[in-house]
């Protein structure tokens, strides 16, 4: 809780394209929980070095991310938008909490694992730790609720793990938070493998389509979408490239499972992956338009990151000076 509201938490690392099934999955469903909790937005640059970044590309990307949260439909005012870097008390209590979180616990986590074969020369002892930063980042604002894609409940279960333990060693302290996986959205498929999760940095990029494609790239991605050798548009476990495009329009569209089978149904395929790029495309639209137009104004992106770390240190120092005084540092 911060004041008298329940609080919302989420992160964004600013490393790359966002997908579809990063706006699907997570960052569409962030502007709901505005009116009635405090929400706290972030860019998690602190998380992207973990692997090597290029210093023009990070701090590009930064912007961008921002942007892009405030294209998605996060208004800076009903909403905590900030950088995590522009924060030191996530690097304070990060480290804090590596000191309660356990080898066993981060050596099983399955991001560290692919992370750390994907990154064989650079396993570093930030890639490690990482969850323990994570739980920093939610625990510094007493969060209630962390909305995440399904890749994330690993290690939200370690932070809601550790807050346990050091509320048992020192009494309560931090509020353990919930997770928010919208199960609806939350495996948009790579459109050339459709039994693989669609990931940004796929090296074939007519699997991926990014929320910032233009329409004509988006259109012509859906066009080659792989399927199967059948006509009818199903849903069904046997098809799953047929299954991920129903699940994209009906995202996009609001449609159920049996409007798109009957919409669709003898028209076979060409007519339906036309109509799922155009719906994508159309939805996607606003956001495109509206990140053009903040991108473009780096002051105004500037002061909302200022004003967003001010809001955000406010609650993280409170945290922070019960957190030295549970744990016996001398004021
Ligand atoms: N680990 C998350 C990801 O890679 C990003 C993240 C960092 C995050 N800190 C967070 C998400 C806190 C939710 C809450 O997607």
């Amino acid at each position: 809780m911060t004041g008298d509201k329940k609080t919302v938490f989420s992160g964004v690392q600013p490393s790359g394209n966002l997908t579809i099934g990063n706006y699907l999955g997570a960052i569409k469903n962030f502007s709901k929980f505005s009116e009635e909790y405090k929400t706290f937005y972030c860019v998690v640059d602190l998380h992207a070095i973990t692997v090597r970044q290029v210093p023009a590309e990070l701090r590009k990307r930064t912007y961008e991310t921002l942007a892009l949260y405030m294209a998605c439909g996060l208004d800076e005012k009903k909403n905590t938008l900030f950088v995590q870097s522009h924060v030191p008390q996530h690097a304070e209590l990060g480290w804090i909490l590596d000191c309660y979180t356990m080898f066993g616990e981060l050596s099983r986590m399955t991001q560290f694992k692919d992370k750390s074969a994907k990154n064989a020369q650079n396993i570093n002892a930030g890639l490690f730790t990482y969850p323990a930063l994570m739980a920093a980042d939610i625990l510094l604002y007493q969060t209630d609720v962390v909305p995440v894609g399904i890749d994330q409940k690993q290690h939200l279960e370690l932070a809601r793990d550790v807050a346990m333990r050091f509320n048992q060693i020192y009494s309560d302290t931090f509020t353990v938070p919930e997770g928010y996986i919208n199960t609806d959205t939350m495996k948009i498929m790579s459109l050339a493998e459709p039994t693989a999760k669609m990931s940004k940095s796929d090296p074939n990029q007519n699997a991926v389509v990014y929320i910032l494609d233009s329409k004509d790239d988006i259109i012509r991605k859906f066009k080659r979408a792989v399927t199967d050798s059948d006509t009818t548009v199903k849903y069904s476990d046997e098809k799953p490239g047929i299954s991920n495009l129903m699940t994209i329009y009906r995202a996009f569209t609001g449609k159920t499972y049996e409007e798109i089978e009957r919409e669709f149904d003898g028209r076979g395929y060409g007519d339906f992956k036309l109509a799922v790029g155009e719906a994508c495309a159309d939805g996607l639209a606003p956001v495109r338009d509206e990140f053009s137009r903040l991108i473009a104004d780096k002051a105004h992106l500037e002061a909302v990151m200022k004003s967003g770390a001010e809001e955000a240190a406010y609650y993280a120092r409170k945290t922070m000076s019960k957190v030295r005084r549970k744990i016996g540092f001398v004021n």
